[in-house]
């Protein structure tokens, strides 16, 4: 991590050297200007390279086992602590690429990134997305921008290393938050920017708090600040000296009066780099400032791909195809998640959250081939579960622009920017299936179940809500489209407790390296550039009908494949489209007038979505969609709202 940080350092030189002069629009989707950004001109995110599956196991896998559970949570040890609403995914969006994703400004947002969201907001009752990353901490509010620009930027300052160029917002970007938030259950996390600690740049956490109010969940204080002294961002850093700072932020808070409440800090966001969260911990961090944190915080992904992205004169890229296999193994989710164990208690004890704030397949940028494959979803989806299991309460996935493989959406290009032609990710999927698993209950609970003795290529974990079993979740790596894979798993419970039938959810694909024809339940959201948000087709929840006497569900899964066994309870199985989606040009022109329309159109996509409808009313007179890009806000809404949102044309993508 060192080198790779060392070459970041060099590389952040080069472009803050190239991109000063650089001004106006970049490339749609590209966050790094300069000569340095020129090797990313392929749009990453479009990528078609497609990997092989790693070879079927010799010897075969055992395909037929036993999964032994109990029916309580008294009789199941280990279980992680009670999981709390939200989903566990959600999404951490770099500053720089905000308009890429959300929408343009306050009263354009993006309607394919609304329907998406409403798909997890209705199976989790709520989403957490933060705005963030490197570029939070040159960010700068400014009053407004000339020319009614939407990009902005400017030098940075200080010293050569660290001239990157600043990110330039307007007050419209909480607007733009707000009116998200007015319309879904979506609760934001934004940085406060630590470039300078003498001189704190607070307007972030002012307007936050005035515009978001309970909307807002916390402030990032620090963003991988096991990386400060490598970045130039100070000559001399420790864990000590961060503890230091982090006091200097409250007094600092505690004096200003434009921020309210003051308890919603959110740190340390240590790398897991040069850094250890325990290095942190034991400057009596937890202590000291539990009272004030709104949550724990770390930042991890499990690879990085910045030489190929940023230095491939060096002739050191990564290869794929080696690494893909390195995915597809239960030993990556427990190899990720084993160094924030003890985080995970500490969390626990102190009655906080704990969330990875930061994470993908692999830091800048992920890998062709790997990160937006079906493989990359069974991934997800096994790291998501380990770190429920291990006391995380969420981890937010990273998205990019257009030159990240990794993305779980990515807008199509400026010149075919339609409503229904974004593209979804393999792991966005992931995200949605965590959140149909741990619901609304606020009780669910999960343990890692190693069944098939312990074979990595088979992992399981069960689910518990309400203190009883409540689903099952099965998986297999392997590739095999012979059959001779697919495994039967046995469920048993003690005292022949297994119910008459349980309902089976799958995702499926024919091979790990597939990128789409990806189906959840037998929905889809559609391929590359298809995309509205919207899942479609109808949801194919299997029945499957248990042996009482033999006391087994027997519950096949796929090579490759992925289960979620629904124990209890036919109506949880039954979510499909979320009942409550966004306007489409079609939608508005019923109305017949551009004044007057209604943010929600109730489709019957899914099985009994519109006996569904738990959040939102379709009253009418505040959103208006007139443009087939995005959910455009009446004029009269916006009215007295006049500045752009603006963003740095040069965002540095390190992750
Ligand atoms: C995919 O990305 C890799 C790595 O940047 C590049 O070498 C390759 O040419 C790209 N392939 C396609 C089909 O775009
Ligand atoms: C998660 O926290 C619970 C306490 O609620 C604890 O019993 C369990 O061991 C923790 N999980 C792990 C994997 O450490
Ligand atoms: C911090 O960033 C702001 C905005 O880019 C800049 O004006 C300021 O000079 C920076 N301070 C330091 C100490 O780098
Ligand atoms: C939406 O944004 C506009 C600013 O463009 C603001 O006037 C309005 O109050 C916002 N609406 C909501 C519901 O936050
Ligand atoms: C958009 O631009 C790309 C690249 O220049 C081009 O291949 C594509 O055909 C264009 N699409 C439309 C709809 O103009
Ligand atoms: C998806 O599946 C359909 C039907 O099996 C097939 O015709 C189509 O080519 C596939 N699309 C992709 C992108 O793989
Ligand atoms: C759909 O909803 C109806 C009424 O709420 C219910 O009776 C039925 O069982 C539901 N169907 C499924 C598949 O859950
Ligand atoms: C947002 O962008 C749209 C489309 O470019 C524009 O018509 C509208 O005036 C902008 N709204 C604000 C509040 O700047």
């Amino acid at each position: 991590m060192v080198l790779i940080s060392a070459l970041i350092t060099v590389y952040l030189a080069t472009v803050a050297e190239a991109a000063v002069t650089v001004y106006g629009q970049i490339p749609f989707g590209q966050t790094a200007t300069g000569a340095a950004a020129q090797p990313t001109r392929v749009v990453n995110a479009f990528n078609d390279t497609v990997l092989n599956p790693p070879p079927i196991p010799n010897p075969p896998l055992p395909t037929a086992f036993p999964l032994a559970l109990q029916r309580d949570v008294a009789s199941t040890p280990g279980l992680s602590t009670p999981h709390v609403g939200g989903g566990f995914f959600g999404f951490s969006i770099e500053m720089s690429v905000i308009n890429q994703v959300l929408g343009k400004n306050s009263t354009h947002l993006y309607v394919p990134f609304l329907n998406l969201l409403s798909n997890l907001a209705e199976r989790a009752g709520s989403v957490v997305i933060r705005l963030g990353g490197n570029t939070q901490e040159f960010a700068t509010l400014v009053p407004e921008l000339p020319d009614g620009r939407t990009f902005g930027k400017e030098d940075s300052g200080t010293t050569q290393t660290t001239r990157t160029p600043a990110v330039l917002y307007t007050v419209d970007m909480f607007y733009m938050m707000s009116n998200i938030s007015a319309m879904l259950p979506v609760k934001w996390f934004l940085g406060i920017p630590f470039n300078d600690s003498t001189t704190w740049r607070l307007q972030i956490a002012e307007n936050a708090q005035r515009i978001l109010g309970d909307n807002l969940l916390g402030l990032q204080a620090g963003n991988e600040p096991d990386f400060y002294q490598q970045f130039g961002r100070r000559t001399e850093y420790s864990p000590q000296a961060y503890f230091t700072e982090i006091g200097q932020l409250i007094q600092t808070i505690d004096a200003n009066p434009n921020i309210p409440v003051k308890n919603k800090l959110v740190g340390p966001s240590v790398a897991t780099g040069p850094w250890t969260p325990e290095v942190v911990w034991e400057t009596g961090f937890i202590d000291t400032y539990k009272d004030r944190l709104y949550a724990l915080s770390v930042e991890h992904y499990p690879d990085n791909n910045c030489d190929a992205i940023f230095r491939p004169e060096l002739g050191r890229n990564k290869d794929p195809q080696e690494l893909f296999p390195g995915y597809l193994t239960h030993a990556s989710a427990v190899d990720l998640v084993r160094p924030y164990l003890n985080s995970g208690n500490l969390a626990v004890a102190a009655q906080k959250p704990l969330i990875m704030f930061e994470t993908n397949t692999a830091s800048c940028g992920g890998f062709q081939g790997i990160s937006d494959s079906y493989g990359a979803a069974l991934w997800a989806l096994d790291y998501g579960y380990q770190m429920a299991y291990g006391n995380f309460t969420h981890a937010l996935l990273h998205v990019g622009g257009q030159n990240v493989f990794y993305n779980p959406f990515t807008a199509p290009p400026t010149n075919m920017s339609t409503f229904n032609q974004w593209t979804v990710g393999a792991i966005f999927y992931s995200t949605m299936i965590l959140a149909e698993t741990f619901g609304q209950s606020n009780t669910a609970r999960i343990v890692d179940l190693n069944p098939n003795q312990g074979n990595p290529l088979t992992p399981a974990y069960g689910i518990y809500e309400r203190d009883v079993l409540s689903k099952v979740a099965l998986f297999n790596f392997v590739t095999d489209p012979s059959g001779n894979s697919d495994l039967k798993v046995a469920i048993s419970i003690p005292n022949a407790g297994v119910p008459g039938s349980v309902r089976v959810k799958y995702l499926e694909a024919a091979s790990v390296s597939q990128k789409f024809n990806i189906t959840w339940a037998g929905q889809t959201f559609g391929n590359r550039f298809e995309v509205d948000g919207r899942l479609r087709g109808d949801v194919n929840v299997v029945e499957i009908t248990c042996d009482r006497t033999a006391n087994a569900c027997v519950i096949p899964v796929k090579a490759p494949g992925f289960a979620l066994v629904f124990m209890d309870s036919a109506a949880a199985a039954s979510v499909g489209q979320a009942s409550h989606t966004f306007a489409t040009t079609a939608f508005t022109r019923l109305h017949n007038t551009v004044s007057v329309a209604s943010q929600v159109l109730e489709t019957s996509n899914g099985h009994n979505a519109t006996n569904r409808k738990k959040y939102g009313s379709s009253s009418k007179g505040s959103v208006v969609g007139n443009d087939a890009t995005g959910l455009t806000l009446s004029p009269v809404v916006a009215h007295g709202v006049a500045v752009l949102i603006a963003f740095a044309a040069a965002g540095v993508m390190l992750r």
